[in-house]
């Protein structure tokens, strides 16, 4: 989103106060944000709001005198990289649908050539009309992306489809329309999480995995075209979007998923906290504490990865090293043990790298002996550098 330019469209709905989150979000993520109201907008939010946000004047009115007014619709539509319409009311919709240009929203879209995003929010007997759902056809048959609304509770007291996805779902979406789609066509499985092996009905082994490595990466996939096909232990992660997300508990429930998929995707990328050992006897009742010390028997886990290194045909195996210490040495004795074409090391139990953080640094290592160091980055900048060193060396 680094200095992307990006039009708000906003409509006058409740949801309008969503639209304040979205444009926080795109700001922060380095995008240059431009905003253009309606005048039922400016009902529901004022444009103060969004001006102090984006740091730009907010566009609403076609005839507004000053600098550069009238070409204001010209000069934005030609600047944009990418459009959002959020909320996107019946009345936009039916504009769009229709080359109205009436106003200063309807004039600017009319002339922007950028892809497009809406996000259509109404009464769900609006949505779901004949008249709406046939111009959201003709807006779908004309190449813009729609995101279908969420279903709940509205404001106007009915239930069902037309609630505003969340913005950070919003602003997903608008980055994948931006990103160049140099995965389409493979199928990247990815592992992510922990894994629970459970002691007893109420007790579990496990480790502080908390996801967003691998959910980092599952998205990045997404976002470049390719299909992703999700394997995580329990986490706190909402699904992603468009991604087929399969939820295991057990070691032994992760190497069945994933050898039940593996066959079909070009590349594995493994960054799930597998646990190495289980419990030799899982209890059917809860242990009762009357011991006061008690030993508990575990055996090895199957080293899934090792498995899929012993079997691999063509894929692009990818796994990840969690180190407390000699990265390097323990990293590579994996590389090669499990047969991958490359293993990314990070350090875990610091504060701004592995387990539960939102940054990582980590060490790519290939198989053909290079390393390649990186500063500590958000996940989300690891899994695309990732990405782009698997497209450059594997694909
Ligand atoms: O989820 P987060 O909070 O974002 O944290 C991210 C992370 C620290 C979990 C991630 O970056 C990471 O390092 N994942 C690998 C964790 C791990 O299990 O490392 P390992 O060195 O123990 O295992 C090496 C590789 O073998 C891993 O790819 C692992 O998935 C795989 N493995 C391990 C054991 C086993 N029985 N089967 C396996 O497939």
């Amino acid at each position: 989103m680094e200095n992307k330019n990006i039009v708000l469209c906003v409509c006058g709905g409740i949801a309008a106060y969503k639209s304040v989150e979205l444009l926080r979000l795109l700001v922060k993520q380095g995008a240059r944000v431009k905003v253009i109201m309606t005048q039922s907008a400016k009902k529901f939010i004022a444009p103060l709001t969004f001006e102090v946000i984006s740091g730009h004047s907010v566009y609403s009115d076609l005839f507004e005198t000053g600098q550069n007014a009238s070409i204001k619709h010209i000069d934005w539509a030609d600047k944009a990289d990418a459009v959002v319409v959020a909320p996107a009311t019946a009345n936009i919709i039916g504009k769009m649908a229709n080359g109205i240009a009436d106003d200063a929203m309807s004039t600017f879209i009319l002339a922007a050539k950028a892809p497009f995003l809406l996000a259509p929010s109404m009464n769900t007997f609006m949505y779901e009309s004949i008249p709406v759902q046939r111009n959201l056809d003709t807006l779908e048959n004309d190449g813009i992306i729609i995101m279908e609304p969420d279903a709940g509770e509205l404001a106007c007291g009915t239930s069902g489809p037309g609630r505003l996805p969340e913005p950070e779902h919003i602003a997903g979406r608008l980055k994948s329309l931006l990103t160049p789609k140099d995965l389409k066509g493979q199928t990247v499985l990815v592992t992510a999480g922990p894994t629970q092996e459970y002691i007893d009905p109420v007790r579990f082994i496990s480790n502080p995995s908390s996801g967003k490595m691998g959910f980092a990466i599952a998205k990045a996939a997404e976002q470049r075209g390719a299909q992703v096909i999700l394997i995580t232990g329990p986490v706190h992660l909402p699904d992603p979007h468009g991604i087929l997300t399969l939820k295991v508990k057990t070691a032994k429930e992760m190497g069945e998923t994933l050898f039940e998929h593996m066959t079909h995707s070009n590349i594995i990328i493994k960054t799930a906290a597998v646990s190495d050992y289980t419990p030799l006897d899982k209890s059917e009742q809860k242990i009762k504490k009357i011991k006061s010390e008690m030993l508990l028997p575990l055996k090895k886990n199957m080293d899934i990865l090792k498995k899929i290194g012993a079997q691999k045909k063509d894929q692009i195996l990818i796994g990840f090293a969690a180190e407390t210490e000699q990265l390097e040495k323990h990293a590579t004795g994996k590389l090669i043990k499990k047969n991958l074409d490359m293993i990314v090391g990070n350090i875990v139990g610091t504060e701004s790298s592995g387990f539960q953080s939102n940054t990582n640094e980590v060490t790519f290592f290939y198989k053909d002996g290079t390393k390649e160091p990186f500063e500590s980055m958000e996940k989300e900048a690891v899994a695309h550098i990732l990405l782009d060193r698997i497209i450059e060396k594997y694909l």
